[in-house]
């Protein structure tokens, strides 16, 4: 057990996605309880008081994003859930879209409610099928029920959703592109302010939230936001959906309330490493975190405070398992190659560094890596930061950082003799682990 659910509550059966299902498990009581008996600026308070932090890599205070949108402007406002998902590491959100499709219909229907929202958005990742099946399905079972539509419920509240499709770009995650996307165009990410509360899609004030942010919200709302608390830790309520994959025994989405010991989740929940080998270290929440080694988390929990503590982050929930005897150099070849094919080219330094970065760690890996190549890698890493208009630019750069300083001699090993020092022996395993 890794602490309390709210999220995974439930037994997953052939059927359990279905509205019978879920509607027999209590599903959209709390919606027609909120439509009925509660103000949306209540639903927002509660959200608020939940302390909740966004799941979808930034950890940013979801009442705080919902507190800026203001009820009674007289314009449209817009609801996006972000089910892009493409983080590599990353498959928890697949789980929700699979498995729970009403728990975040339920929750954007009261947030829609409660943010004033009567068009909101599912931005789904372009590769997934299941999923989107799963969903499309529950939309319109849903319809059917009268849950979306004129006069939900029997009240005076009207929503509508439309399910939105990527084409595969991992940059189309980031808000600001996937606003850009949805109104058919390039998915450029855009520098702010204004925020996209203020200025969105459509060019009107906009809540963007992870899909696993929002499938909160019915727990919030049934609860009370002080309730909800009581789950995790003071300063990260609530549970997180680990996605968790790489050189482990029982690789697979688990729900983790924060607080938990990292380790004991490694090596007693997740089974350990692959092979009884030791464990080398862990890239903890999507390649955009930096890697922690086996002795860096003995003590650590898992929740925003600690992780960052140790010098990194809970970011996606995606976490890769890194087992003894995997070349470093490889894994940053690996995750370089990925920013660079991802990089939309707007700005200079991610564009450019991230071809810099790849064709550096190519020669490296060829066996004709230079003695400055380690400290070129270095400073295209710090060049980036700060200076790009999304944050990939920044991650990039991070991730090259973080594996360097831990592992450095291992790239000074490769330069100077041609070959990793390790020989390599499940380099093909961390590549399909880290694309997920
Ligand atoms: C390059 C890039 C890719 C991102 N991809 C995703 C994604 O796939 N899913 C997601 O929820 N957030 C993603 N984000 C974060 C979003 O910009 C945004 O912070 C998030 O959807 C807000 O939701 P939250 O506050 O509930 O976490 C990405 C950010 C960047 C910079
Ligand atoms: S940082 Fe990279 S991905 Fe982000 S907007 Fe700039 S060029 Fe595009």
């Amino acid at each position: 057990m890794t602490g309390r659910k709210i999220i995974m509550d439930f037994e997953v059966t052939p059927t359990s996605h279905l509205l019978a299902d879920y509607r027999a498990r209590g599903g959209y009581d709390t919606l027609a309880r909120a439509l009925r008996e509660m103000r949306p600026e209540q639903i927002t308070k509660e959200v608020t008081a939940s302390g909740i932090l966004g799941h979808g890599g930034a950890a940013f205070p979801a009442g705080r994003k919902w507190g800026v949108i203001k009820l009674n402007d007289e314009q449209p406002h817009y609801l996006c859930a972000n089910a892009d998902e493409g983080e590599p590491g990353t498959f928890k959100d697949r789980w929700i879209l699979e498995n729970a499709p009403h728990l975040l219909l339920e929750s954007m229907l009261i947030a829609a409610y409660a943010l004033q929202v009567h068009h909101a958005f599912v931005y789904i990742r372009g590769e997934f099928d299941l999923p989107y099946r799963r969903l499309a399905a529950a939309v319109e079972e849903a319809y059917e029920a009268g849950l979306f539509g004129e006069g939900i419920l029997g009240t005076g509240f009207a929503c509508d959703i439309v399910i939105y499709r990527g084409a595969g770009s991992y940059v189309c995650g980031e808000a600001s592109a996937l606003i850009t996307s949805i109104e058919g165009r390039k998915g450029y990410p855009r520098n702010r302010p204004p925020r996209l509360t203020v200025r969105g899609l459509y060019q009107k004030p906009t809540v963007i939230n992870n899909v696993e942010t929002l499938s909160n919200v019915v727990a919030i709302v049934r609860g009370g936001g002080e309730a909800f608390r009581t789950v995790g830790t003071a300063k990260s309520p609530g549970t997180q959906l680990v996605s968790i994959s790489g050189h482990l025994n029982k690789p697979g989405v688990y729900e983790v309330e924060y607080g938990y010991p990292l380790a004991k989740f490694i090596h007693e929940d997740c089974g350990g490493v692959l092979g009884g080998a030791k464990l080398k270290c862990i890239v903890p929440g999507g390649i955009s975190t930096k890697v922690l080694t086996a002795a860096e988390i003995e003590h650590v929990t898992y929740d925003h405070v600690s992780l960052t503590a140790a010098g990194s982050g809970v970011g996606s929930g995606g976490m890769v398992v890194i087992a003894e005897g995997t070349c470093m150099v490889r894994l940053l070849q690996i995750l370089l190659r990925f920013y660079h094919h991802e990089s939309c080219g707007q700005c200079t330094p991610c564009r450019e560094g991230m071809g810099w970065m790849h064709r550096i760690i190519d020669r490296i890996v060829e066996g004709r890596g230079q003695p400055d190549d380690i400290e070129q890698l270095i400073r295209i890493s710090k060049a980036n930061d700060g200076t790009t208009i999304c944050g990939m630019g920044d991650a990039a750069g991070y991730a090259t950082l973080g594996i360097i300083a831990k592992y450095r001699d291992e790239f000074e090993y490769y330069i100077e003799h041609g070959r990793s020092k390790l020989g390599g022996r499940i380099e093909v395993e961390t590549a399909e682990a880290l694309h997920g």
